[in-house]
């Protein structure tokens, strides 16, 4: 029976409440505050509304060369950070990808019905494969859009929290389900992407026109250094000659950045923030900044490190997220070879 099957019906614990699946890549020693205040700070909030599965996608990281020692320690490190951030096993599932089988296994059918001129068009493959030059990009880089969509509808996820450069993944994961439930019959649930608008968006401390990233690191706070670096580099961070603490993201772009990291960090508005420093000049707005990031991210760093010392613990919490993701996934995969005429 191809119709009949209602594809939000399978592995749904609760009717009623929206599904929702995230990934992060484990490609760096620390997340960033960047991170955290783009999409981490909303997948802990996304908890309390929602059937919330958050995955720490390693098979993601291998598209481009990874050594497997640092592989290891980063997707131990990343996961023990979710930890420390708020996201809670006892309201997520939360899992490393490469321990659930059934990402790969959908991600196998789903590069069979996508067009190799489809797959052509993403552009975060030509960014990303024209740095290396793109002869050199592995295979796995190019298909890298399409397992991100079988993460995504081997759950039956409502929503997706990305960021903006990810819309056009979500669009390819939506014309895939679509493409899918019309030849085989339903299957996959259509996921809409939920581009986090209102989170802010963190700039680089040295250069306040780029997105704070891990390639440059003096622009960078990365959640686990320790108070003396984030507070030097918060000191370190470029200003402008106009002396004038003001929110004006096109003339002051340091300045703004600051702002906005001292009223996401405090829960505060803009004007909020800007009004507490009129008249002051920007050492007092970049103390503020410091100890405002560092109250935060110090004790994230200690929670994480409680967790990695803990190494027989962290491995239940993540053997017993895989287990959880794996029942519902497995499921869906099970329906998707059998849709497709495949035996298990
Ligand atoms: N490509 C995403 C990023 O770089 C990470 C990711 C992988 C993801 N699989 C996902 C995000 C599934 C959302 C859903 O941000």
């Amino acid at each position: 029976m191809r119709a009949g099957v209602l594809a939000r019906a399978g592995g749904r614990q609760n009717g009623t409440m929206q599904r929702v699946l995230s990934g992060i890549q484990p490609t760096a020693d620390s997340f960033h505050l960047g991170n955290y205040l783009g999409a981490l700070r909303n997948w802990v909030t996304l908890q309390d509304t929602s059937e919330a599965f958050y995955a720490v996608v390693d098979l993601h990281a291998i598209t481009v060369p990874t050594d497997p020692e640092v592989l290891l320690e980063r997707t131990r490190t990343s996961f023990a950070q979710l930890l420390a951030l708020g996201v809670d096993p006892a309201k997520s599932t939360i899992f490393v990808q490469s321990q659930v089988p059934a990402h790969a296994e959908l991600a196998w059918l789903m590069q069979c019905i996508t067009g190799f001129g489809e797959a052509s068009r993403m552009t975060q493959f030509k960014d990303k494969s024209a740095k290396s030059g793109a002869s050199n990009a592995s295979v796995g880089l190019f298909t890298y859009p399409i397992l991100q969509a079988a993460d995504i509808l081997a759950y039956s996820a409502d929503v997706v929290p990305v960021g903006e450069d990810q819309r056009q993944h979500l669009e390819l994961t939506r014309d895939l389900a679509q493409r899918f439930n019309a030849r085989f019959g339903e299957t996959f649930v259509v996921p809409e992407p939920l581009i986090l608008k209102g989170a802010a968006r963190v700039a680089d401390l040295q250069t306040p026109t780029a997105k704070m990233s891990k390639s440059a690191p003096p622009g960078c706070l990365e959640l686990l250094e320790t108070q003396q670096a984030l507070t030097k580099k918060i000191k370190r961070a470029v200003t402008d000659s106009v002396g004038v603490v003001a929110y004006d993201p096109q003339e002051q772009p340091g300045v703004a950045n600051l702002l906005e990291i001292l009223a996401a960090l405090t829960n505060s508005s803009i004007p909020e923030v800007t009004g507490q420093f009129a008249g002051s000049g920007y050492g007092a707005l970049k103390g503020a900044v410091a100890d405002a990031v560092v109250s935060f991210a110090v004790p994230v760093a200690t929670a994480t490190r409680e967790y990695l010392a803990d190494p027989a613990t962290l491995d239940d919490i993540m053997n017993a997220g895989a287990a959880k993701a794996q029942a519902v996934a497995g499921a869906k995969v099970a329906d998707a070879y059998a849709a497709m005429g495949l035996r298990r």
